[in-house]
Formats: structure tokens, C-alpha cells, sequence
């Protein structure tokens, strides 16, 4: 990209203003005077008045409140609608961290930064995740034990777990179940190991971070604040 160009997206100044600063001799590239019209590339090192200049890519964050009938990606083959979008028009080139299922509600989080990403998606990092699941019928104390305990899914055991009843009828049972791994359809598969049916699932907190205030299909950006919680969680 050419010097103005790089320098204005910086917030140095207008492009216009920009080429007055270069032509001044103000600008420097990688040590040297730089010329009108120069190119820059990423690597390269760009200082004003001897102040280095680094390109603002800026972050973002953002929590939404999914609705079941979005599938997680991008963009998808088969015509469904997207995560994507339910995001604010403003939002920039964000993905989603981490999936729900097509059929799941809740709690989704969007960012740009990578790292985060990384962080909270790494099954060694044991980031909890917490649901309600609606299940078919009642459930004992006992089976409650089995998925607390682990049971066997895919062919491999699940970790302990919290899991514990909030809410029970005739007809069906709310059960809030914390894990701390990621693995695909986790939830509805461990209640299927004990023979029990998930007829909604909703994810409610990520850590401590909740939909609190956040509506079905609502979307809004993270706090300065709930970022850091997010990034030493
Ligand atoms: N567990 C599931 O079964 N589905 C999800 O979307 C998330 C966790």
C-alpha cells in the first residue's frame, strides 16, 4: 500500500496531509527518508517525527444471544441463515468462537482476535461453559451422578462435571450442567448416554459471563472490562 494511504489509515493525518508530511522529509521508512507515492508493505518499519507508526487493527468483540435455527459459520451450503447474520451492521470481519448447534440457543461469542479465540476454544485450558438443558421426563440423583462422574461418549469419557436439577414437572426436567470441554453435541450426547432426550438446550454463562440483559437474537459489544475477564479466564 502507498505511504499516504497507510499513514491516514493509521489516523496519522489526511492522505493529503500526509504527502505534506513526507514531502517535509518527516517521514521515515525502515530508517530511510521516505518518497511520495512509496509502497509499504506489513514488515516494514514507518515512523513520523521519529514516533513509530503501527497500523490500528483494532479488535472486536461480541456477544450474542443465539436463536436455535442459525447454523455457526460463515456461511453455509445448504441455505440456511447464519450466526452472521444476527451481528450489528458495524461489526467488521469477526467469527464466531467456538459453535452451537443449529438447535441450540444462547450464549455466543464473535471476535476478530485470534488469540482469544484460541484461548478459550483449547480443550487444555478448561474453559467452563454452562447450560440448561430441558430433558424428556424426570432424572434421579443417581443418573445425575453419571454425568457428573463421566460417561462414555464418541468412545472416550467425559470429565467430571457439575450438573444439577433447577426446575421439574410431569412432562419434563431442567437440568444446569457446567463443562469444561468442548466436544461436538457434548451436551445432548451425554444425556443420551444415560437415556434421557434433550428437548431444548440453551448455553447460559461462558465462565461468569452471561446473557444478562441480552433478548433472543440480541447482539451487543463486549465491555473493556468483560474482555480482560475473558482473557485471564
Ligand atoms: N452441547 C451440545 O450438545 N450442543 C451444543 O451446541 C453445545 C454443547
Amino acid at each position: 500500500m502507498r505511504i499516504n494511504k497507510f499513514l491516514a489509515e493509521c489516523g496519522v493525518a489526511s492522505r493529503r496531509q500526509c504527502d505534506k508530511l513526507i514531502e517535509d522529509g518527516a517521514v521515515k521508512i525502515n530508517g530511510k527518508t521516505a518518497l511520495l507515492g512509496q509502497e509499504v508493505n506489513d514488515n516494514d518499519s514507518v515512523t513520523v517525527n521519529g514516533k513509530r507508526i503501527v497500523k490500528d487493527k483494532r479488535k472486536e468483540y461480541y456477544i450474542l444471544n443465539k436463536p436455535k435455527g442459525y447454523v455457526c459459520t460463515v456461511s453455509d451450503d445448504k441455505g440456511r441463515k447464519t450466526v452472521m447474520e444476527l451481528l450489528p451492521k458495524h461489526a467488521g470481519r469477526v467469527f464466531p468462537i467456538g459453535r452451537l448447534d443449529y438447535d441450540t440457543e444462547g450464549l455466543l461469542l464473535f471476535t476478530n482476535d485470534g488469540d482469544l479465540a484460541f484461548r478459550l476454544t483449547h480443550p487444555k485450558n478448561e474453559i467452563p461453559k454452562t447450560y440448561m438443558a430441558k430433558i424428556e421426563g424426570n432424572i434421579t440423583e443417581s443418573e445425575l451422578d453419571k454425568l457428573r462422574f463421566g460417561v462414555e461418549i464418541d468412545g472416550r469419557m467425559t470429565h467430571r462435571c457439575n450438573a444439577h436439577i433447577t426446575d421439574a414437572d410431569k412432562e419434563s426436567t431442567k437440568v444446569v450442567i457446567t463443562i469444561t470441554e468442548g466436544r461436538n453435541r457434548q451436551v445432548r450426547k451425554m444425556f443420551e448416554a444415560i437415556g434421557k432426550n434433550v428437548i431444548l438446550l440453551k448455553r447460559i454463562k461462558i465462565g461468569d459471563l452471561t446473557l444478562h440483559g441480552l433478548n433472543r437474537g440480541d447482539c451487543r459489544s463486549l465491555t473493556a472490562a468483560e474482555v480482560e475477564y475473558l482473557k485471564f479466564l
